[in-house]
C-alpha cells in the first residue's frame, strides 16, 4: 500500500472533485440478494451502484458475479472501487462449529485456524470484509444469538475476538467487531429489546472484548440495533464518538447494523430520515447499511443545517482510506485473489470434535462398548443433515453435511445401527414414538438425537421456554421407560434447561451445531478414537428462573447457602447451576498436581508465574484444560467472585504429563475503581486454579497486590 502521505493527497485530490451526491453514495451499502440477512432487500443495487449512489455491497459472493458488480462502480464518473461485505463468522462454504460450541474447544490457536480457513474461502468468493467477529458477551440463553456469541465471559470473549481477528486477516478479510455495545443484555432475552446495563457492567463485562479487537487491530466496528438505557447505539455519541473514537482511538470505518440508521424513527428519536441520518453521523456511523437514511436524508439534513459537510467529509474519508487499505484502488476487480480455494474438512472435523462437550457419564458408557452389535440410533436431530449447520452458516451446502447416522455408521460398519427420528423436531405428531420405542427395545444401546431447529437460534431467535420443543421430551420418557441405556446427543444453539433429563440419561452430550463434518465429529468421540475435550464457555442452568446465572456473580451480603434461610437463593430449586462454566468430562484421567507460584507478591513491572503438574493417568490421548481464576476479596468496590484471567491446554498421550503455565500482572488484577476509573489496589488477591468454575476442583493460593511505582490509579 502507498504511503500514508501518498494516499491522504490522493484522497484528498478524489475527494475535492466529489459531489455531495457521490460522498452520500460512498457511505452507503445495500444488500445484494445472493443470501438474505435483513428483513428487506433492495430491489436495485446494481442500478444503484451504477448510478454512484452506493459505495459498498453485501451478501454478494461468486468471483465473477462480484467482478461484474465492481466493474459497475468503476464505470461511474469517478470509478471508485466498491467494497464487499458478508457474515463469515464460522466458515463460508465449508462450515465449522457455531461460535458458542468453538468457543468450548477453549483453543485460540484453533479458533485462528478456522477462521483463516473461511476467510481464504470466502476471499475466493469475492468477499473483503466479514462482519465478524461477534464479541458480545451473552449471559442470557433465552437471546437466539448466545449461538453466535463466544459465551458468558468478557476474558474469554476477549482471546475469541482476537484471534477470530488474526485468522480472519491471514486469510485476507477485513473485518468488523459488533455488535457494539451491550445487544446480549437485552430485556428477558428478548431480540432486539432495550437493554440497561450500569456504567459499571459495561466497564467490566460488555465492552472489553470490544477493547481487545480494537486492540487486535480490527478494522471497522458495527453498533448494535439496540437501545442502551434510552439511546440507541446506531446515535449514541457518547460511546460512538466519545469512548471508541476519541478515547479509544479508533479512526476506522463504523458500519450500521441492517437497517438500524432508519430504525431510529422507530425508536422514536428521529421524526424523518434527515433527522436519523444527522443523529447516525453526529454519533459517528459512517456507513449505512440498507437503512436508506444516508441516500434519502442526509443531502437534506446538510441543506437544513442538521450536520455539516464536513462531518460527512469526515466519514467518506474514512470511507476511501479503508478501500485504499483493503487495495482496492489498486486492484479494483480483486485480480490478484485466487478463486480456487479448496475447503479443508480435515480442520472442520477437528474443530467440530474439539468443540463436543461430555456433560454426563454416569456408567462410562462413553466410548460406546467395542462389542456392541446393535443401537438404536433415535430422534429428530439422528439423520438431519440440513440442521448441522447451525445459524449464520454463512453459504454452506447443508445437504452435504454429515449427519449423526452417517458418520456413527461410517465409523461402526460391524453395527447395526436402526434409525427412527420417533418425532419432529418441534411438530405435534406422537405417531412415530412407538416404532421408535420398539428399536430401543430390540437395541443393545440407543442414541438420542435431541434439541432445536438451527432456525431456533442466531438473530431473531430467541426464545422463552429454552427446553425441547414439540414432543422430543415425551419421544425420550418413553426410551427411558425402556429401561435400555441412552446416549443423549443434544443439538442446539443454546444451554437447554433440562434437569429431567440429565438425571434419566446415562450420558449427555452437548453438540451444538457442529457443522459439514458433525457426524464424523460424534463418532470419533463416541467410539473413543478421539477424547471428549469440550468445556462449557457458559453456565448451563438448571431452570430458565436462574437466568441470568454465570461464572463470577458479585458477592452478597449474605452468601449463597441453600441450607439457610436468609441467605441469597431461591425457595424452589438449588442455587447451582445444572453445570458451571469451563464443565465438561473427558475419557481420559486427569491428575492435577500441586500449584506452584514463583512469587507471593505482585507489584508493578513484575510478572507472577504460575505452573501445574497435570497427568493422564488412562489409555486415551487428551487435550486437558485448565483455567485460572481470581477472587478480590476486600477492595474499594464489591468483586466479583470468580474472574477467569487465564486458560492453558495441554496435549497429553496416554500415560503423560506435562505441566501447564499461567502468567499474571499487576494488569490482570486492575478492574474499574468506585470512579470506573483503572484501579490497582494494594491487599489480597486468592488466584485458583482447575478444570472448571465448580468450586470442587479448584486449588488456591494467596498473593499480595503491592503499589509498586507509588499510586492507585493506573
Ligand atoms: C444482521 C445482523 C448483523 C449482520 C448484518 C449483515 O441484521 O444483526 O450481525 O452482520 O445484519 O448481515
Amino acid at each position: 500500500m502507498p504511503g500514508i502521505e501518498a494516499l491522504a493527497e490522493r484522497i484528498d485530490t478524489l475527494m475535492a472533485e466529489m459531489t455531495l451526491a457521490e460522498k452520500v453514495g460512498q457511505l452507503t451499502m445495500l444488500a445484494a440478494p445472493s443470501t438474505v440477512t435483513g428483513p428487506y432487500l433492495s430491489d436495485d443495487y446494481r442500478e444503484e451502484i451504477a448510478a454512484g449512489r452506493v459505495g459498498s455491497v453485501l451478501n454478494l459472493y461468486g468471483p465473477e458475479k462480484v467482478r461484474e458488480v465492481r466493474k459497475l462502480a468503476l464505470g461511474t464518473r469517478l470509478g471508485i472501487p466498491l467494497f464487499t461485505g458478508l457474515d463469515v463468522l464460522h466458515g463460508h462454504r465449508t462450515v465449522f462449529p457455531i461460535p458458542l460450541g468453538e468457543a468450548a474447544a477453549m483453543s485460540p490457536d484453533l479458533w485462528r485456524r478456522t477462521a483463516e480457513a473461511a476467510a481464504r474461502d470466502a476471499a475466493a468468493d469475492g468477499c473483503d470484509l466479514t462482519f465478524a467477529p461477534m464479541v458480545d458477551v451473552a449471559r442470557d440463553p433465552r437471546w437466539g444469538r448466545i449461538a453466535e456469541s463466544a459465551g458468558e465471559d468478557p476474558w474469554l470473549a476477549s482471546r475469541f475476538g482476537e484471534a477470530k481477528i488474526a485468522g480472519f486477516h491471514g486469510g485476507g478479510l477485513a473485518t468488523c467487531a459488533k455488535h457494539f455495545v451491550a445487544y446480549g443484555a437485552v430485556s428477558a432475552g428478548r431480540e432486539y429489546a432495550e437493554t440497561d446495563v450500569s456504567e459499571r457492567a459495561l466497564a467490566e463485562v460488555y465492552l472489553p472484548p470490544f477493547k481487545a479487537a480494537l486492540e487486535a487491530g480490527v478494522v471497522t466496528f458495527m453498533p448494535a440495533f439496540t437501545d442502551l438505557a434510552g439511546l440507541p447505539m446506531t446515535a449514541h455519541v457518547a460511546l460512538l464518538r466519545g469512548l471508541l473514537r476519541e478515547r479509544w482511538g479508533f479512526d476506522g470505518v463504523i458500519i450500521s447494523d441492517y437497517g438500524s440508521t432508519g430504525e431510529l424513527l422507530e425508536h422514536g428519536i428521529a421524526g424523518d430520515l434527515a433527522e436519523a441520518a444527522a443523529l447516525a453521523l453526529e454519533a459517528g456511523v459512517d456507513v449505512d447499511m440498507m437503512g436508506g437514511a444516508y441516500i434519502k436524508g442526509l443531502p437534506i439534513a446538510v441543506e437544513r443545517g442538521l450536520v455539516s459537510e464536513a462531518l460527512v467529509d469526515e466519514a467518506v474519508r474514512r470511507v476511501l482510506t479503508l478501500k485504499a487499505r483493503l487495495g482496492l484502488f489498486d486492484d479494483p476487480t480483486r485480480e490478484s485473489v485466487a478463486s480456487n480455494w479448496q475447503p479443508d474438512l480435515s480442520l472442520a472435523r477437528e474443530a467440530a470434535r474439539r468443540s463436543i462437550v461430555l456433560l454426563t457419564n454416569g456408567p462410562g458408557l462413553v466410548p460406546l462398548a467395542p462389542d456392541l452389535r446393535r443401537i438404536a440410533l433415535l430422534g429428530p436431530l439422528a439423520d438431519a443433515p440440513e440442521q448441522m449447520l447451525g445459524p449464520w452458516a454463512g453459504i454452506g451446502d447443508p445437504r452435504t453435511a454429515v449427519a449423526i447416522r452417517a458418520g456413527l455408521q461410517a465409523a461402526l460398519p460391524e453395527v447395526t445401527i436402526e434409525h427412527a427420528a420417533g418425532v419432529e423436531i418441534s411438530g405435534g405428531d406422537d405417531s412415530g414414538i412407538p416404532a421408535a420405542v420398539a428399536l430401543a427395545e430390540n437395541a443393545d444401546l440407543v442414541v438420542l438425537c435431541l434439541g432445536e431447529e438451527r432456525g431456533m437460534s442466531g438473530e431473531a431467535a430467541s426464545r422463552a421456554s429454552i427446553d425441547l420443543p414439540g414432543l422430543q421430551r415425551e419421544l425420550a420418557e418413553a426410551i427411558f421407560a425402556t429401561g435400555k441405556p441412552v446416549v443423549v446427543l443434544l443439538s442446539s444453539g443454546r444451554p437447554l434447561v433440562l434437569p429431567w433429563l440429565f438425571d434419566q440419561a446415562a450420558a449427555v452430550l452437548a453438540t451444538w451445531f457442529l457443522g459439514h463434518e458433525a457426524g464424523n465429529a460424534v463418532a470419533d468421540v463416541l467410539t473413543g478414537r478421539a477424547d471428549t475435550v469440550g468445556r462449557l464457555p457458559v453456565t448451563w442452568p438448571r431452570s430458565a428462573g436462574q437466568i441470568p446465572i454465570h461464572l463470577g456473580p458479585r458477592p452478597t451480603g449474605r452468601p449463597t447457602d441453600d441450607r439457610t434461610h436468609y441467605t441469597s437463593r431461591w425457595i424452589d430449586t438449588p442455587s447451582a447451576p445444572q453445570f458451571p462454566f469451563g464443565w465438561g468430562l473427558s475419557l481420559a484421567r486427569l491428575r492435577v498436581g500441586q500449584m506452584r507460584v514463583d512469587r507471593h507478591v505482585l507489584s508493578s513491572g513484575t510478572t507472577l508465574r504460575i505452573e501445574v503438574d497435570a497427568a493422564n493417568e488412562s489409555e486415551f490421548a487428551t487435550e486437558a484444560t485448565l483455567f485460572l481464576f481470581i477472587r478480590d476479596p476486600l477492595a474499594s468496590v464489591t468483586r466479583p467472585l470468580l474472574e477467569l484471567r487465564g486458560l492453558a491446554k495441554l496435549e497429553l498421550p496416554a500415560g503423560g504429563s506435562g505441566v501447564a503455565h499461567f502468567s499474571l500482572t499487576t494488569e490482570d488484577v486492575t478492574f474499574p475503581g468506585v470512579d470506573l476509573r483503572p484501579s490497582l489496589e494494594p491487599g489480597l488477591v486468592r488466584i485458583f486454579v482447575g478444570p472448571s468454575a465448580g468450586q470442587e476442583g479448584l486449588q488456591a493460593a494467596d498473593i499480595q497486590v503491592e503499589l509498586g511505582g507509588g499510586g492507585t490509579s493506573a
